[in-house]
């Protein structure tokens, strides 16, 4: 007995479907049992046309491959445009296929009331107050003095720490025993300060860079405590929430970011965050907190100091420069 079979022309139109219907809604229900999450993966639309592409391929040649095969397919399309289902059929179908595309090509075409698609700018600059450009970190060039009493602390081994770091540094001088506060700093020019304070003869440069590692040293304290869980240790915006955002925590060792920026800038971007940016720095929302909320202004330019240090960069230098 001959199995009863429908036509080519059918079958070709159910495998569109099902190959459709799979990659829509099998492979994101499929997604889900894999990966346990509670949404699915989404499938990418150039995935969706990959897939129904090589299966249009994969149909023609199946079609094509034999003058049977070809004619079989093509039957139930003459008898239609025959009018062998019915004239009236074929009267509606074949108003309905170019009203469809017109209608399709219309949607595509005419002019919609909707927010650009452009991309999001990084450095918007529209409600960024003139005043801010010229500010200077007050931490990375300490006045005359600044050094002047930083050297009279040091001298009388009281160097004043931010209350921030000062349990931690009190507890290594009780555990070490140091001669001195400032052995906490294994670095170059601390250990000269510190032969020139045995020496008695210090020199106010040397004072400066010690002063300044003093400042980095506070400031990278602040950053880890306030920035490093969306910003990362190494600076890189991977920090332990990083992921959680959609908008990315900044990576302050890229090119394209704090080094194209007037200082005053980015303490203005640290000072307003996410919501002080205006509208060309949508879409998507930035998780940046405001700190001027939680931070005093002499943290924040100290955690600015340390940012650019970490990172290795320079801020940009103002246009009056
Ligand atoms: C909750 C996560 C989060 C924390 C915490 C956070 N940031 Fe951000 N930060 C972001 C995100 C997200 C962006 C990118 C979006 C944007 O431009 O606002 C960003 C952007 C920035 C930028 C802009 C850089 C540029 O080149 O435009 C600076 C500067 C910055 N952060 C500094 C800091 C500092 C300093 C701290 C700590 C005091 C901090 N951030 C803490 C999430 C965070």
């Amino acid at each position: 007995m001959k199995k009863p079979r429908i036509g080519s022309f059918l079958s070709v139109v159910l495998t569109l479907l099902a190959v459709y219907a799979l990659v829509k809604w099998g492979i994101p229900a499929v997604s889900r049992e894999v990966t346990t999450l509670p949404f699915p993966l989404p499938v990418p639309g150039t995935l969706m046309f990959f897939y129904m592409v090589l299966t249009i391929v994969a149909l023609f040649l199946f079609v094509t491959f034999s003058e049977e095969g070809l004619s079989d397919f093509l039957k139930p399309v003459k008898k239609f445009l025959r009018g062998g289902y019915t004239k009236s059929l074929r009267a509606v179908v074949l108003t309905a296929i170019p009203a469809l595309i017109g209608w399709q090509v219309y949607e595509i075409t005419v002019p919609k009331v909707e927010v650009p698609s452009s991309l999001r700018i990084q450095h918007p600059s529209s409600n960024f107050p003139k005043s801010f450009e010229a500010k200077k970190n007050p931490f990375s060039s300490p006045t005359e003095a600044e050094v002047d009493a930083f050297i009279e602390q040091a001298k009388a081994n009281e160097v004043v720490f931010i209350p921030q770091v000062r349990d931690d540094v009190e507890r290594w001088v009780d555990e070490i025993g140091p001669d001195h506060v400032l052995e906490f700093f294994p670095v170059a020019p601390m250990m000269k300060l510190l032969a020139q304070l045995q020496s008695g003869d210090v020199d106010k440069e040397t004072a400066k860079a010690a002063l300044i590692e003093k400042y980095l040293f506070e400031g990278r304290a602040l950053y880890a405590m306030n920035c490093r869980a969306c910003h990362g240790d190494s600076v890189a915006g991977d920090g332990p929430m990083a992921d959680g955002f959609k908008l990315r925590p900044i990576n302050f060792a890229d090119n394209g970011t704090i080094e194209t920026i007037v200082e005053g800038y980015t303490f203005w971007r640290v000072t307003n965050g996410g919501p002080g940016l205006p509208n060309e720095a949508t879409p998507w929302d930035s998780a940046m907190p405001e700190w001027k909320l939680s931070l005093t202004e002499e943290q924040r330019w100290r955690i600015i100091l340390a940012e650019y240090n970490l990172a290795q960069k320079t801020p940009r230098m103002p246009e009056s420069h």
